[in-house]
């Protein structure tokens, strides 16, 4: 197995929206484990440090105002390739593309309002799980479940 961890993120327009609840319980069904949750406004400058790799595309300026605009709620998860599991839950960046049963193929319509952001690599995730908590907010627990989650 290759347990890993993914920063995963709800954006503004999935709070707005009343969605929190239901993308955490998908994530939750799957039988993936939270590490780390936190319902918070991101900084403009925090903002650009995450989405770093997308400085000076067309887009840049409105993702940056998009993930700003309000309160997300940035997790982190753990499980057996959650980043590719994860990857695959959300679906396509344009959800007009995305498979129905993925997140953005059931519930978005607009590339710029797609409600979740997930990790693509494991280096992706250590240094975004780094930018928005800190080692001591990671949880570290057992769950009797996962012996039926797991072989
Ligand atoms: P994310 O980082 O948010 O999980 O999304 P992603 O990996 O599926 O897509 P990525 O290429 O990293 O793009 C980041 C976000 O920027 C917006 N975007 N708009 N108009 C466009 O061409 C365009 N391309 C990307 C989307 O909100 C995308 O999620
Ligand atoms: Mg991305």
């Amino acid at each position: 197995m290759a347990m890993e961890r993914t920063y995963l993120m709800v954006k503004p327009d999935a709070v707005q929206r009343g969605l929190m609840g239901e993308i955490v319980s998908r994530l939750e069904r799957k039988g993936l484990k939270p590490v780390a949750m936190k319902f918070t406004t991101i900084p403009r400058e925090i903002c650009e440090n995450h989405y770093g790799e997308h400085k000076g595309k067309p887009f840049y300026p409105g993702l940056i105002d998009y993930i700003t605009c309000g309160p997300v709620l940035a997790m982190v998860w753990e499980g057996d390739n959650a980043i590719s599991v994860c990857r695959q839950m959300m679906g396509k960046t344009n959800p007009q593309e995305a498979a129905p049963g993925t997140i953005r193929g059931d519930y978005a319509v607009d590339m710029g309002r797609n409600m979740i952001h997930g990790s693509d690599s494991p280096e992706s995730a250590a240094r975004e799980i780094s930018i928005f908590f800190s080692p001591e907010e990671l949880m570290d627990y057992g769950r009797s479940i996962d012996a039926w989650v797991y072989e």
